[in-house]
């Protein structure tokens, strides 16, 4: 039954006979069960998707969270301290301090840019990465062209090259690759552009068997933007960095165009505080604001998602401040110290990530290969995630920043995190910096500018670059035209 493809090369034999002995081996002869009824190309494709399982990792993972409860254990937490910003009672002085460490590691050029570009975007109903959607409010610039200005102007301002690493998926890596090269990468180097495929994991029944998709197919998935640590160091990043002398990795995902990428003070609190993994946080906006809280378990800090803490404790209240207990929400913006992110991809000292399970509805065959579409959860999918590596670092740093400058998601297609929540965000930071800067142009009493406007980033991405290129630039335009694009040449 488990015959073998029409021989292209007696290795080639070798290495599938044994491909097929280590799965019988371990419980899992049956993805080659249908393997008489496909085309040499079929079982060709099978077994590669074969070879990417590592079914010693399958195997733990069958022993330790099948049959186990699904729950994140939330007991004994409390919330994790932070440094708030200076308007928030933060210590203005080592915020100054910190900026200029920052700004010297940049010069230095120290640091290197991770952007997480893997998931499939289904909630925003876009068909195609969703890096390439078109985000900002006149240009309608994609989110990978917003992300390459920020490089690009700090590059300008630190006259050094950032390198710049993209996760992707196996469904959209290609497609990310070729809108780089169809837009002569933003008017970056291509050689500082990389993108890396994340890896795939089998989803699996109760019992701990690979489903299959097709007859020919594992009903593989993405591994969780944790397994973005381990696509670095297949794709020998960690290498490619210690070259360049980046030893900080910013890290920040896809949907966020407003993200701070190369924040000079965050640079500098996480490296004048010892961090290895260092992490932005804002207030919660309300209690059911769908965000990571950042808290402390067993003497660790840790992220807890929104969906593993029950409501009526996101609810409670710090007496003593009358705040929110649960008050700091994670915007998946993270520094990492090379090395560690290293180590933790390599899972070294005990510090390999968790899997986490979630039971889904997956698209399988029967007993005759004949596709099922399951009405009800039949399966469960394993994912990483890259926030579980706070608990590894030492000194690990939670520190404030300000949401209007550095969070307006695109997640979802109407609503909360929408396209229209992320542009109403983009148009009060420009307005607040115009208006900061003296132009004339009116907004509500929500800071909103009645018509759409635009800053490029290497016009300015933050106020104090923002207000240089503003005193530098005539005549000024003020009042403010509708549509008025600033940088949007340069
Ligand atoms: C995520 C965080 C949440 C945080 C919020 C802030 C998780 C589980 N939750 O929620 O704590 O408060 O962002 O916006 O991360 N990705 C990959 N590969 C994958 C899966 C995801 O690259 O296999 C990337 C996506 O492209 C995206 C990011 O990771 O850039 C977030 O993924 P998503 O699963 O959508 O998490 P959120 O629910 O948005």
């Amino acid at each position: 039954m488990f015959g073998l493809p029409r021989p292209s090369g007696k290795a080639f034999a070798y290495g599938v006979q044994s491909l097929i002995d280590a799965f019988h081996r371990a419980g899992q002869g049956h993805v080659f069960a249908f393997l008489d009824r496909l085309d040499a190309a079929e079982r060709s494709r099978l077994f590669a998707e074969a070879a990417e399982v590592d079914l010693a990792e399958l195997d733990r993972l069958k022993r330790t969270l099948l049959g186990t409860a699904a729950a994140v254990e939330v007991g004994d937490l409390a919330p994790a301290p932070y440094v708030p910003l200076p308007d928030n009672g933060g210590d203005s002085l080592k915020w100054i301090q910190a900026r200029a460490a920052g700004e010297e590691a940049l010069r230095a050029g120290r640091v290197a840019v991770f952007t997480v570009a893997g998931g499939q975007g289904t909630r925003l109903g876009f068909d195609g990465p969703k890096g390439t959607y078109p985000v900002t409010p006149v240009r309608r610039r994609p989110l990978f062209a917003v992300f390459a200005d920020k490089l690009r102007a700090a590059e300008r301002r630190y006259g050094r090259r950032i390198p710049w690493f993209i996760l992707t998926s196996h469904q959209n890596h290609d497609a990310t690759e070729a809108f780089f090269a169809q837009h002569r990468w933003f008017g970056l180097q291509p050689e500082q552009v990389l993108c890396l495929r994340q890896g795939r994991m089998p989803a699996v029944d109760s019992s701990g068997r690979i489903l299959l998709e097709t007859p020919g197919s594992l009903a593989l998935s993405p591994d969780g933007h944790g397994g973005s640590l381990r696509a670095l160091e297949r794709a020998g990043a960690f290498d490619r960095m210690q070259a360049a002398g980046a030893d900080i990795i910013s890290y920040f995902q896809v949907d966020n165009p407003l993200v701070r990428a190369i924040d000079p003070a965050f640079i500098g609190w996480h490296l004048l505080t010892g961090s290895e993994m260092s992490s932005k946080m804002v207030p919660k906006a309300h209690p059911e604001e769908k965000v990571g809280m950042f808290c402390r378990r067993h003497g660790r800090t840790c992220v807890i998602e929104y969906s593993d803490l029950p409501l009526e404790r996101q609810r409670e209240v710090d007496p003593a401040t009358g705040k929110l207990r649960f008050l700091a929400g994670s915007i998946a913006i993270h520094l990492f110290s090379r090395d560690f992110a290293r180590r933790v991809a390599r899972g070294e000292d005990g510090m390999a990530l968790p899997f986490h399970r979630a039971e889904k509805k997956i698209p399988t065959i029967d007993a005759d290969g004949r596709s099922i579409q399951p009405a009800r959860p039949n399966g469960i999918k394993f994912e990483l995630f890259v926030f579980d590596a706070l608990p590894f670092a030492a000194h690990p740093l939670v520190l404030e920043t300000d949401r209007a400058g550095d969070f307006a998601p695109v997640k979802n297609a109407e609503g909360a995190d929408s396209p229209a929540t992320c542009r109403d965000a983009q148009l009060r930071l420009f307005a607040s910096w115009l208006r900061a800067c003296g132009a004339e142009l009116p907004v509500d009493a929500n800071g909103q500018p009645p018509f759409p406007i635009e800053v490029s980033p290497l016009f300015g991405d933050d106020l104090a670059a923002f207000a240089e290129s503003w005193r530098r630039l005539e005549p000024k335009p003020s009042p403010v035209p509708a549509g008025l694009c600033l940088g949007a040449d340069a």
